[in-house]
């Protein structure tokens, strides 16, 4: 009989179908508007009552089996392609997971938190100023006219088309602006203890030399400070600094403008590559009278002493870094070491 070659037929070609747009292609041939189905259904119009409800039974009993085999191939093929779906994304969660690198302080920035701690133990505040300073806070001051030698000790980056600004050549300006912001709020009368540190430029390039590096600047103002005091300080500083190490402190007379008299300050270690050798770090002195008075304190009632360490110097030393370079090119396979 038709009816079940239609069901038959349908239950093979569903078997079959591999997709399901080729399953809705094959429902439209049986169930669709020009489908064998329907068109069946259509042509019993013409069949004499009797026969039209006999025949009408049959065929909508196909119709139902013909829906029935239809949802059963769309559910196997979703299932087939869930199955296919799971199996080409599958996660093994027994997997070591992929770990975010961790990331770290730059060795230089590390050193400059090390020293900050160290200094604020020692009773001193954190002051910073700006990298591109004004020549009166970078040279006049500090009590380096502009016709005054000392100024060709620093190679400097002049700003173009700009009326005596530079990019600070030393971190010691920051005395100038400390001193003087300490005084406007009436500190003239009361100790200053502050350390300074930051980005410096000089024209110079080398092995131990970059355009860029970083200095700390240290300034002690009080009544009764001696460069016993600065001695003191510095001492405990590098101490604490190099904790572990065995570490020897020498003062190097030397001369800078803003400071009488001045030194050089030299540590040498008993061990290591550098043993025995004495390398400098730093420069100090007790601050120039004139100096003090640019900062608006009054020499006659105050004294005090100054130091300015190189921190990449620092770094470099603690690090055991032989080329000063090496912190400012960011190759990650030296940076990453510090993790
Ligand atoms: N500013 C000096 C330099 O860059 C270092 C220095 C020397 C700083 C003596 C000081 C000081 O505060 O007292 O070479």
């Amino acid at each position: 009989m038709e009816c079940e070659r239609w069901v038959e037929e349908a239950a093979r070609l569903f078997a079959s179908a591999r997709s399901l747009p080729e399953i809705e292609d094959l429902k439209a041939r049986f169930l669709g508007r020009h489908g064998v189905v329907t068109e069946a259904l259509r042509g019993l119009s013409e069949l004499p009552l009797e026969e039209r409800r006999a025949q009408g039974a049959r065929i909508n009993a196909a119709k139902r089996e013909i829906e029935e085999l239809l949802q059963g191939a769309r559910r196997r093929l979703q299932e087939e392609a869930l199955t296919k779906a799971l199996a080409a994304e599958v996660v093994d969660v027994t997997l070591p997971g992929r770990r975010r690198g961790g990331g770290a302080a730059h060795p230089v920035m590390e050193t400059i938190a090390r020293v900050e701690a160290i200094f604020r133990a020692l009773g001193f505040e954190v002051a910073d100023g700006p990298e591109i300073e004004d020549d009166w806070h970078n040279f006049t001051a500090l009590n380096t006219p502009a016709d005054h030698p000392a100024r060709s000790m620093h190679d400097t980056f002049y700003v173009a088309d700009s009326e005596g600004m530079v990019l600070r050549t030393h971190t010691s300006p920051v005395q100038i602006r400390a001193m003087r912001a300490h005084v406007a709020v009436g500190g003239n009368e009361t100790e200053l203890r502050v350390v300074a540190p930051g980005r410096v430029y000089r024209v110079d390039s080398d092995a131990t030399h970059s355009p860029m590096f970083h200095q700390v600047e240290g300034l002690w103002v009080g009544r009764e400070v001696s460069f016993a005091h600065l001695k003191g300080v510095v001492t405990a500083f590098l101490t604490a600094f190099f904790a572990g190490e065995e570490v020897r402190v020498r003062f190097r007379p030397s001369f800078f403008p803003f400071t009488e008299p001045s030194a050089e300050i030299d540590v040498q270690f008993t061990e290591g590559e550098s043993a025995g050798r004495w390398l400098e770090v730093a420069g100090c002195g007790m601050v120039h009278p004139q100096v003090l008075a640019n900062g608006g304190f009054d020499p006659a009632r105050v004294r005090g002493f100054a130091f300015g360490f190189g921190v990449d110097r620092l770094a470099m030393l603690r690090y055991r870094v032989s080329d000063l370079r090496l912190f400012f090119e960011n190759d990650v396979r030296f940076l990453t070491q510090f993790e």
